[in-house]
């Protein structure tokens, strides 16, 4: 089968295609034929090395698909059944991976292997933000940033289905129209606004909760927005890492809270993950969260789904089709 593998890390020029045998699963493992393969920021992290793989390495953590092959002691799937996963093993990046069948969920005939593979990780992301790590209630002040990305576009529908006040942080114009078209009651451009100014005319005293994944450039922003005894939710790093803060700055803002989640966090025991996942396919399925057609790529094009995201040129999801 065709994979993705790099030697070492760098820019997108370090990832090649190549042929590489399947393998047979292992007992707890299904081998999945992809249909489509999502991309998501972390796979950049781990190919530029600011999150540390072992190299050589293949690449990629998501994607939907039909089981072709089921080692022993497979209960929950069949050969056949649709399945979608989203936290690996890395090797989505490739025409079939072998996964841990605790690791895939079943994929209910209603969503397309597309809109699986580009809304499974970024959906059980929003998911994770607004019902676990902040509990998101009616009236809430809520600030998203990248609200036009693959992780924004259903954290802003998901907050609006939640009833909150959604300010959406966006690099453009045009991000701008698609935050607000998804619900967002105000926007916020990076380029020329000042964030903690418009949040604090917007909400008097400040945010509940604001969902940070740009990191470097907004961090200190974000802290600023917040009213006190709010939470400052770091959860990624699109424009860098956040900087070393001292504790006191939360002190100093009226108690806030910090946390950094990931999600391999809040689905790591397989009795997380199907809540996690239901609960996103539930949201899907009654429409309550759309799920944009996605951007999509060959799977030998993916060095340039990787400039594109890291331009900030693309919106919503992006998908690989092998
Ligand atoms: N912690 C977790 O478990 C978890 C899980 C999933 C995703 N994430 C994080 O969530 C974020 C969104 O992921 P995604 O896959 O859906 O990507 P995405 O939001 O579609 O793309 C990243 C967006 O970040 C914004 N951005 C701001 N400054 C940037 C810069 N210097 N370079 C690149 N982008 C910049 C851009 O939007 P604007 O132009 O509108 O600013 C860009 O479109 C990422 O930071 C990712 O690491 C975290």
């Amino acid at each position: 089968m065709k994979a993705v593998r790099i030697a070492a890390n760098g820019g997108p020029e370090v990832i090649t295609l190549t042929d590489v045998e399947t393998r047979e699963p292992d007992a707890g493992e299904v081998r999945v034929r992809h249909h489509a393969i999502g991309v998501n920021f972390i796979d950049t992290y781990q190919r530029s090395g600011l999150y540390k793989i072992a190299l050589p390495s293949p690449l990629g953590l998501e994607a939907a698909g039909i089981v072709e092959a089921i080692g022993d002691d497979v209960t929950r799937f069949k050969v056949g059944d649709r399945i979608v996963y989203a936290s690996g093993p890395l090797g989505a990046y490739a025409e079939a991976n072998v996964v841990k069948a605790t690791q895939a969920v079943k994929l209910p005939d209603a969503i397309p292997f597309d809109i699986a593979a580009a809304s499974l990780l970024k959906g059980m992301t929003a998911r994770f933000l607004l019902r676990k790590t902040f509990r998101v209630e009616r009236g809430h002040d809520v600030v998203i940033h990248a609200a036009a990305g693959g992780v924004g576009q259903i954290a802003v529908q998901w907050a609006k289905h939640l009833g909150a006040n959604v300010i959406a942080v966006v690099g453009n114009d045009a991000k701008a129209e698609i935050a607000k078209s998804l619900g967002a009651d105000h926007t916020i451009i990076t380029s020329r606004d000042d964030i903690a100014k418009r949040v604090r005319e917007i909400t008097n005293v400040g945010a509940h909760v604001v969902y940070d994944s740009v990191g470097k450039d907004t961090f200190m922003a974000s802290l600023d927005s917040l009213r006190p005894l709010g939470m400052m939710v770091s959860f990624g790093n699109a424009s860098g890492p956040p900087p070393d803060i001292n504790p006191l700055l939360l002190s100093q803002r009226g108690s806030l809270f910090l946390t950094r989640p990931t999600m391999f966090s809040y689905t790591a025991t397989v009795e997380q993950l199907d809540e996690t996942a239901a609960d996103l396919f539930d949201v899907i399925e009654k429409g309550a969260v759309k799920i944009a057609a996605s951007t999509r790529y060959a799977l030998a094009d993916v060095a340039q789904a990787h400039r594109d995201l890291e331009a900030r040129k693309t919106t919503g999801s992006l998908v690989l089709i092998p």
